[in-house]
């Protein structure tokens, strides 16, 4: 079938979607290139085609996602790929959809920041019965990213994404609360996480951060979009990337961002966990992106006996190791470690909230946190 590839109101390209794969197999005009995707090949080749595929693909719940066989059997669905049509690949983190050549759609009437959309796909996700009735498919949990199980609601008007944890100990949430407490007192631009609950399983909270205005775009997209010469770092060539495209204050904004992934041993920051923000009409770059997404840290998986806050701790994107990322640091100049005195005491009273946590390990991640801060200290 054939379809406009839309940014907002923009017709970017003229593609058609295999009804069977339901994958992009051929661009067959673009319309305005700079509007397409960050990254993609701008011509109407089969490698173009492909490039734009592996972006549309890479749209739908990734196949790693905690209980995604589960839900597609409530909702009775082969594939994630599937559920990407079904919501016209709307999202709440861009503005980026197809549109029917022969039923055109107006961006108004469909996108998620401003019509209501059903849960059944979010509740699914997390496992919940639906009910035998008619099943609403359409929903931007279809595009989300993320191995947690986490689904978009609306509350009071505003989209919100809820998200759980993972067993043993459930820290995800919590992780997020407290990086939101740190980046609060430090002067980060974040985006604020509040605990939720559903029953006794803890999720956290946040607000979505793009508007009907705005589009994420993952720093991998930057990324890759140029090849990294031998001589660049993995650093070098990400801040290369970035200011090429004119994004503002990138080194200042990847300061703070390692540092708070430092101060919680985050080891997940890979390169869909940041990103850049710009205007999805005039294009221009607005910044990186609030940090977002700091839940694996904090020794969520490990035993409380192998919390090592001064060992070896590992790191993403830039280096292998904390140690070794945090030198990538180029001023210490904005940060007030004075801000941090006694967050150790907070960060217990918010623990003490979960019941997978218990006296000892909660004594260990609140003198960890304790040590994380000296070492900074000591690093400057
Ligand atoms: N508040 C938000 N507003 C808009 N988009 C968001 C928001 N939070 C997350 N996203 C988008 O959703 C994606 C998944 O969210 P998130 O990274 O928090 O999930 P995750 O399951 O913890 O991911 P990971 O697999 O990296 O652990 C993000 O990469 C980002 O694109
Ligand atoms: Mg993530």
């Amino acid at each position: 079938m054939t379809f406009f590839l839309m940014h907002k109101n923009i017709a970017a390209a003229e593609i058609g979607i295999d009804d069977v794969t339901e994958g992009i197999f051929k661009i067959y005009e673009i319309l305005d290139s700079d509007h397409l995707p960050v990254g993609i090949e701008k011509g109407t080749g089969n490698d173009a085609a492909r490039s734009l595929n592996e972006w549309w693909i890479g749209r739908a719940i990734p196949a790693s996602r905690s209980g995604l066989r589960e839900a597609l059997e409530i909702l009775r669905i082969s594939s994630p790929q599937v559920l990407l049509l079904k919501c016209f690949g709307l999202s709440l983190s861009d503005q980026y959809w197809v549109c029917p050549k022969d039923k055109p759609l107006k961006w108004a009437d469909i996108n998620f920041f401003e019509n209501d959309f059903s849960e059944d796909v979010g509740n699914a996700l997390f496992g919940k019965d639906i009910g035998g009735g008619e099943i609403s498919l359409s929903s931007p949990d279809n595009t989300s990213d993320g191995w947690l199980k986490k689904k978009w609601v609306i509350t009071d008007g505003k989209r919100v994404l809820l998200k759980g944890g993972s067993p043993p100990f459930y820290q995800e949430p919590f992780n997020e609360v407290l990086a939101s407490i740190l980046m609060e007192k430090l002067n980060i631009p974040h985006v604020p996480y509040t605990l939720a609950w559903d029953k006794e399983q803890p999720m956290s909270a946040c607000e979505d951060f793009i508007s009907p205005e705005t589009d994420l775009v993952s720093a991998w997209r930057i990324y890759s979009a140029q090849k990294r010469p031998n001589h660049a770092s993995i650093y070098q060539h990400t801040v290369h990337c970035m200011e090429s495209l004119g994004i503002p204050g990138v080194k200042e904004s990847l300061d703070r961002m390692i540092m708070v992934d430092f101060l919680i041993a985050n080891t997940d920051r890979h390169f869909n966990n940041f990103g850049a923000v710009r205007n999805a009409e005039t294009l221009e770059w607005l910044g990186l992106a609030p940090v977002f997404d700091c839940g694996t840290s904090m020794w969520h998986d490990q035993a409380t006996q192998l919390i090592r806050p001064g060992y070896k701790n590992p790191s993403k994107p830039f280096k292998k190791e904390h140690e070794e990322q945090i030198k990538l640091v180029t001023s210490f100049d904005w940060l007030n470690l004075k801000c941090l005195t006694g967050v150790e005491e907070e960060y217990r009273e918010l623990l003490r909230k979960s019941i997978y946590i218990d006296d000892q390990r909660r004594d260990t991640l609140c003198s960890a946190l304790v040590s994380r801060i000296k070492m900074v200290e000591e690093l400057r």
